[in-house]
C-alpha cells in the first residue's frame, strides 16, 4: 500500500543514493511504480516510471539525480492505472512543488472540479496530483510551505501520509498524517521520514512518531513537529531495536525463505512477553467476552485464539473481520475486552474498528510494529517479537501472533501444562525445517494443480484456512481451508481426480473423524498430501504423501508446528512457477485504505 520516503542531509551531499535506497527497503508496501524528487540549485528534477524498482532503476540510474535533500514514493494503484503519468512524485504546473502520498483522497474528484475552473491543468488520473495543485494554490496566496500543507490538509478527507518540497522554500520537507503510516528519523547524517521503519534502519533508529493532523518541518538543522493550533509539540524519541541487517536477505534467495527459517527465533523471542502478558491479564479485570478484530493471516491467528480461550478459559468469544466490525459494536460493553491482531499495526480496517471499540471496551493490540497506530491506540499492547517482515505473505509473524495468542490463553486459563508445551515450540519448528529439501520434492510434484482443498477440524482448522490462504497469495492457484466436517456438506461435490486435498491431521481428539475426511475425499480420487504424526504409519498407508512432524506434537500445539510445512508448500510452488513469492500480483504488505 504505497511507501513514501524524504530525506534531507546536513551536509551538501547527494541523497539520491540514499533516497533510493530507503525506499528500495519499502517495495513490499507497492511495486506498480517508483519515483524520487531532488531539489537542487533552485529546481526539482524527478524521475519516475512504472514498473518495479529494479527495471526502473535500470533505465532511469535513479540514484542518479543532484541536490542533497528529497523524497520517493513506491505505489500500489488505488486511482489511476500503473503508469508514468499516475507515479508519483506528482507536481503542479510549473514543478514548483512536489509531493509524496500514501493514503485515498476521497473527495479529489470535487476539488479537482473546483480547481480546474480555477484554471489548474491536471495530468494525472490519481487523488494525488489534487495535493501538490492546493499546495501551489495556497503558496500563491502567500502562505509558507507548512501552512499551505496544513491549509490543504483542512481540504482533503481520507487517509493520507504526504511529504512535499517546494523549489521557493529550498533545504526543507514539510510531511504530515491521517490515518496512513509515517515515522521521522534523527540520523547522524540528516533526518528521514517513512512509511516504515525497515526503510531508514540503517541511517537511523531514533524516531519520533507523528500523531494525526500534526505537520512535520525537517530542515538540515532538526526536526520539529507542530500541532494544529501552531504550537511546538515535544515529542518523544523512541528507538529502534531492530538493527538494518534483519531486513536484508543476508544470503537466502526471498525474503519469504529467510522468515520461514526465522520462526523459531520469532517464537523464542515472543516467548519473553509472557511477564508483560500477565500483567496485562492482571490489570484488565473482569472480562466476560472476548472479540478477537483482523483481517488476513491476523485473521486466522485470531481464530485460534477463539478455539483455545472458549475451551480453556470457559470466556465467549467471537472473532470478527475488521471491515465487518461495525455491524457488531452495539454488542461490546465495558466487560468486553478487544484484541486487535495485526503485524503492521496499520491496517485502515483494524484502526477505524479500534476507535469504535474504544469507546465502549477494553482493547488489546497484538502487533509486530513497534510505534506503530495500534499499539499508539490500544488501552494494552503486547508486542510480538518477529523482527522486520518484508515478504508479503505473512509467515514468521503469524507465529508470533499465535504464540502471544497461546500465552495469554494459557495465562489466563492458568494452564501450566500449556505453557510448558509452548516452550517446546522453537524445537519444534527447528525439527520441521530439516525436512525442507523432502518439502521441496513433495511441493514441485503438486505444481499442475488448478485447485488444492485444505482440511482441518478443531484446532487444525484456522491452520488449513492459512495453509490456503498462503497457496492462494503467491501461486496464485486457487486454495480452499475447510473444516473437515464441512467437506461432505457442498464442497465434496468439487473432489475429482486428482485435486490435491491437503489434511492437517495431528494425533489427538480429532484424528479418527479427520482420518474418516480423508478416505472419503480419498475415495473420490483426490490426491491427498497429509500433514501428520512422524509414529502414523496408517496415515502413510492411506495418503499419497505424508509430510511427517515430530509425533510429539501434541494437538493443541499443532498449529505452531503444522502451518511451516504448508508455507513452505505455498513457496516452493511459487518458485517453480517463476513467480516471486515476495511480491505477490495486487497485494501489499500493509493495507492502509478500507
Ligand atoms: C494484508 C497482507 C496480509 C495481512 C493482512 C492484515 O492483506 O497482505 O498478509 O495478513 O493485510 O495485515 P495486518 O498487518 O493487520 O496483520
Amino acid at each position: 500500500m504505497c511507501g513514501i520516503v524524504g530525506c534531507i542531509l546536513k551536509e551538501d551531499n547527494d541523497v539520491a543514493p540514499i533516497l533510493f535506497d530507503c525506499i528500495s527497503k519499502l517495495e513490499y508496501r507497492g511495486y506498480d511504480s517508483i519515483g524520487l524528487a531532488t531539489f537542487d540549485e533552485g529546481n526539482i528534477y524527478i524521475k519516475k516510471d512504472k514498473g518495479k524498482i529494479e527495471e526502473v532503476d535500470h533505465k532511469l540510474n535513479l540514484s542518479d539525480m543532484p541536490g542533497s535533500f528529497g523524497i520517493a514514493h513506491v505505489r500500489w494503484a488505488t486511482h489511476g492505472d500503473p503508469s508514468k503519468l499516475n507515479s508519483h512524485p506528482h507536481v503542479d504546473e510549473d514543478t514548483s512543488i512536489a509531493v509524496v502520498h500514501n493514503g485515498i483522497i476521497e473527495n479529489y474528484l470535487e476539488i479537482k472540479e473546483k480547481l480546474t475552473l480555477e484554471g489548474h491543468v491536471f495530468k494525472s488520473d490519481t487523488d494525488t496530483e489534487v495535493i501538490p495543485h492546493l499546495i501551489q494554490k495556497f503558496m500563491n496566496e502567500k502562505f509558507d510551505l507548512e501552512h499551505a500543507v496544513r491549509k490543504t490538509i483542512d481540504i482533503i478527507e481520507g487517509a493520507y501520509a504526504i511529504a512535499a518540497i517546494s523549489k521557493n522554500e529550498p533545504d526543507k520537507i514539510v510531511a504530515t498524517r491521517k490515518d496512513s503510516p509515517l515515522i521521522v528519523g534523527i540520523g547522524e547524517e540528516g533526518y528521514y521520514l517513512a512509511s516504515d521503519s525497515p526503510a531508514i534502519l540503517k541511517y537511523a533508529r531514533d524516531i519520533i512518531y507523528p500523531e494525526r493532523g500534526e505537520i512535520v518541518i525537517i530542515d538540515r538543522d532538526g526536526v520539529v513537529v507542530h500541532d494544529e493550533f501552531d504550537n511546538v509539540v515535544n515529542k518523544e524519541i523512541d528507538t529502534i531495536n531492530w538493527t538494518p541487517e534483519m531486513a536484508e536477505k543476508e544470503g537466502y534467495d526471498h525474503f519469504m525463505i529467510k522468515e520461514i527459517n526465522e520462526q523459531a527465533t520469532a517464537v523464542r523471542n515472543t516467548l519473553t512477553q509472557k511477564d508483560n502478558i500477565q500483567e496485562i491479564i492482571d490489570d484488565v479485570g473482569d472480562i466476560q467476552r472476548i472479540c478477537f478484530v483482523a483481517c488476513g493471516t491476523s485473521y486466522h491467528a485470531s481464530l485460534t485464539g477463539k478455539y483455545l480461550i472458549e475451551s480453556l478459559a470457559g470466556i465467549p468469544t467471537d472473532v470478527i473481520l475488521a471491515s465487518e466490525f461495525k455491524y457488531s459494536a452495539n454488542t461490546l460493553n465495558e466487560n468486553t475486552l478487544v484484541i486487535f491482531i495485526s503485524q503492521s499495526g496499520e491496517t485502515a480496517d483494524s484502526l477505524k474498528a479500534l476507535d469504535v471499540a474504544n469507546q465502549t471496551s477494553k482493547t488489546l493490540g497484538i502487533v509486530n510494529v513497534a510505534g506503530s497506530s495500534i499499539t499508539r491506540r490500544a488501552q494494552y499492547v503486547i508486542q510480538t517479537q518477529a523482527g522486520p517482515e518484508i515478504g508479503v505473505a505473512a509467515t514468521k509473524t503469524y507465529v508470533a501472533q499465535l504464540t502471544s495468542i497461546y500465552l495469554f490463553a494459557a495465562l489466563l486459563s492458568k494452564n501450566v501444562e500449556l505453557l510448558k508445551e509452548i516452550e517446546k515450540v522453537p524445537d519444534f519448528i527447528d525439527e520441521t525445517l530439516e525436512d525442507i529439501d523432502f518439502i521441496k520434492d513433495i511441493s514441485k510434484r503438486y505444481n499442475y494443480a488448478r485447485d488444492f482443498f485444505y482440511l482441518g477440524r478443531g484446532y487444525s482448522y484456522p491452520t488449513a484456512l492459512e495453509g490456503a490462504l498462503k497457496l492462494k497469495e503467491i501461486t496464485y492457484i486457487h486454495g480452499e481451508g475447510y473444516a473437515a466436517g464441512e467437506l461432505k456438506h457442498g464442497p465434496l461435490a468439487l473432489i475429482d481426480e486428482g485435486i490435491p486435498v491437503v489434511v492437517i491431521i495431528p494425533p489427538g481428539d480429532n484424528y479418527r473423524k479427520t482420518m474418516s475426511n480423508l478416505e472419503e475425499v480419498k475415495s473420490r480420487g483426490a490426491n491427498v498430501l497429509a500433514i501428520g504424526s512422524s509414529d502414523d504409519e496408517s496415515l502413510k498407508a492411506k495418503s499419497d504423501d505424508v509430510i511427517a512432524i515430530n509425533a510429539d506434537v501434541k494437538e493443541i500445539i499443532a498449529p505452531l508446528v503444522y502451518i511451516v510445512p504448508l508455507q513452505l508448500i505455498a513457496y516452493y510452488i511459487t518458485i517453480e512457477k517463476g513467480h516471486d513469492p515476495d511480491k505477490p500480483k495486487n497485494l501489499a504488505k500493509c493495507v492502509t485504505v478500507e
